[in-house]
């Protein structure tokens, strides 16, 4: 009887069309959704992270580099190889510190970017085409760039190093591109090379619909955990390491 009334109920909703009154609010519910979803998530995890500054008011871009230099030193990134895999470039500011601080010969160093920019809106400031930069040279041998949008590049760059991707050791993997579809996309090709112990830093991760939404969907579809190690500018730069 129940099951009978909630097959009508439904196929009302279905015919009348009443979803519609819905249809204008669409993103900002999504927001409101993802936003309570967010402080839940901080509130549970603020103690969680060796590393943090949680709670300080406003916003110091330069304090990633401490999250960076935090892991370099907790996993001893400049004494061992390892995979560095940047996702969103431009003009190579964190790509760079990473070349420079770890020296050893045989880690790999691979950056992923369109090098026209966004391939789409990043909310309302940041329109297709934002952050455009011309691809820099390095001397350094260790590092290789692939142009064009992670869902025509990434594939290949896996298919052509499987043996990388599955070498011993572990992955430093910089999500910075800021969109929920580039996060997502790249989280979901990586897992299947993802081992305990890897890193993941999100550059913009308290961004409610974006880097959060990605990494959060990543954990429930992908059943993996992702433990927060690194939290600065209250949590806008999170380091995760893979459980
Ligand atoms: C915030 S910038 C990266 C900043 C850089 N890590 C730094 O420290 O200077 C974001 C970059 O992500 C790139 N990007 C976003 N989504 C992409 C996609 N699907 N494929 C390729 N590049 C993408 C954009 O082109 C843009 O250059």
């Amino acid at each position: 009887m129940f099951a009978k009334l909630n097959r009508f109920v439904k196929d009302l909703i279905l015919v009348s069309g009443v979803g519609y009154l819905f249809y204008p609010f669409r993103k900002v519910l999504l927001f409101l959704y993802n936003l309570g979803l967010l402080t839940h998530w901080i509130h549970r995890n603020k103690r969680l992270p060796a590393n943090t500054d949680y709670f300080t008011w406003g916003r110091n871009y330069e304090k990633r580099i401490n999250g960076f230099e935090y892991i370099l030193n907790r996993y001893q990134l400049r004494d061992q190889a390892f995979l560095y895999m940047e996702f969103g470039v431009a003009s190579g500011v964190s790509f760079e510190w990473w070349l420079q601080h770890a020296q050893h010969p045989e880690t790999t160093f691979w950056g992923f970017d369109t090098f026209e920019g966004l391939p789409e809106n990043w909310g309302p400031f940041y329109k297709k085409g934002a952050m455009a930069h011309t691809e820099k040279a390095y001397v350094d041998t260790r590092y290789r760039f692939f142009k064009g949008i992670f869902q025509d590049t990434l594939a290949d760059a896996i298919e052509q190093n499987r043996t990388l991707m599955r070498r011993e050791g572990i992955k430093v993997i910089l999500l910075d591109a800021d969109l929920f579809s580039s996060t997502l996309f790249v989280l979901s090709q990586l897992y299947p090379y993802l081992k305990r112990g890897d890193l993941i830093i999100l550059d913009e991760f308290n961004v409610p619909n974006h880097e959060f939404y990605a990494v959060k969907l990543f954990q429930e579809c992908f059943y993996r955990k992702l433990e927060p190690v690194s939290a600065l500018n209250n949590f806008y730069q999170t380091i995760f390491e893979v459980q």
